[in-house]
């Protein structure tokens, strides 16, 4: 008997849209092959969950993240309704999915495809052959602490602030995550602080440097996140795995997707505690070019290939998104943000096309 599938299919905002439904047809040609059965349930959240009742992140669209055995998520975020307060922002719908269903380990891999070696800024000495696993703590940090807010002071003058916060049973958890992952690759962890300034930080370097003695067939480092961030652009093939909390990891997740070629590229998974998980690709909304065809779909196939692999361990089928994936690079298609001379452009759906004729 094939494996029946429950994923709950959030597409979002933007060109969120476009994007979930080419790696829904990439789910649904596999399902077609025998790879597994799929029940696909797809409903409004971010923005499109305001418009439709009010909240980003609708009880019955929650309900439906939960009852599913994983999520594909496209993106949030719309500026029209930036000025509403902050709690009905289209941003608090992931916020609220990963904060509920406990989505604490984020995977975000930066590899780099060879044929993209030439889409980056940087140079193609640096950056090919790249392979890191930024692993983000999802759950907690400043995003989450509390107190938060603003407050008018007694001269009348508003003061903004939040909390950074980390509990040692938060960290250890990511960091088993952290070095198992480092177990099935290149078994080295660079864990990344700013233990030199922040209390909260200094407890992270601390209970990582202590988990470690748990893992003595992985190398463990440390690092500044500062240094990491410049680390990352002088020589970023010396990452295997880099460990770090939400905030530091948001934004060194974005500068490592440069060193690929495009942010449109990087895939995401977001587990919890027994693999159960959200698949996203790490971009945003991109209201600038939402409903043109122009949207790079790649990203979120390849987070489709990670819901396979991670929670429903279908490697081979997982496999197959990849190969199809790097077949199309190979034969030279590519959306705007990766065309290089001599490619061919096509649009989101024409890359949709593409990825399918080479999953045969
Ligand atoms: C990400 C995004 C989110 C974050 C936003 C949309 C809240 O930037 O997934 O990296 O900051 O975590
Ligand atoms: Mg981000």
């Amino acid at each position: 008997m094939n494996k029946t599938l429950n994923i709950a299919v959030l597409p979002g905002d933007g060109i969120g849209t476009e994007i979930t439904a080419q790696a829904v047809r990439v789910l649904r040609r596999l399902s077609e092959q025998g790879h597994f059965s799929l029940t696909l349930q797809e409903a409004p959240v971010g923005g499109a969950g305001y418009r439709a009742s009010g909240h980003p992140l609708p009880e019955s669209t929650l309900k439906l993240a939960k009852d599913a055995n994983a999520i594909l998520f496209g993106a949030v975020g719309d500026f029209s309704l930036d000025t509403l307060p902050r709690e009905l922002r289209p941003e608090q719908a992931i916020l609220g999915l990963r904060k509920e269903l406990q989505l604490f380990a984020n995977l975000r891999p930066a590899m780099i495809y060879p044929e993209l070696a030439g889409a980056s800024t940087l140079k193609p000495e640096v950056v090919s052959g790249l392979d890191i696993m930024i692993i983000r703590e999802l759950t907690g940090d400043i995003y989450f602490g509390k107190p938060r807010g603003v407050r008018v002071l007694e001269n009348g003058e508003r003061e903004g602030f939040d909390t950074m916060v980390y509990r040692e049973s938060e960290i250890v958890r990511i960091g088993h995550v952290a070095f198992q992952a480092a177990q099935k690759r290149n078994r080295r962890v660079c864990s990344v602080d700013k233990a030199n300034v922040l209390e909260t930080t200094q407890l992270w370097r601390d209970v990582m440097t202590e988990l470690g003695k748990q893992y003595p067939d992985v190398e463990l480092s440390h690092m500044y996140v500062d240094n990491a961030a410049m680390q990352l652009l002088k020589n970023p093939k010396q990452f295997d795995v880099m460990v770090t909390g939400n905030m530091f990891g948001d934004i060194l997740s974005d500068e490592a997707s440069m060193l690929t070629g495009s942010i449109g590229m990087l895939p995401s998974a977001s587990l919890d505690a027994n693999n159960k998980g959200l698949y996203e690709p790490i971009h945003g909304s991109a209201p600038d070019i939402a409903g043109k065809n122009l949207a790079n779909p790649l990203a979120t196939m390849l987070s489709a290939a990670m819901m396979l692999r991670y929670s429903f361990g279908l490697a081979q089928a997982a496999d197959a998104i990849e190969a199809a994936v790097r077949k199309t690079l190979a034969a030279g298609y590519a959306t705007g943000d990766i065309y290089r001379e001599g490619c061919k452009r096509v649009g989101t759906v024409e890359m949709g096309d593409a990825v399918l004729a080479a999953l045969g």
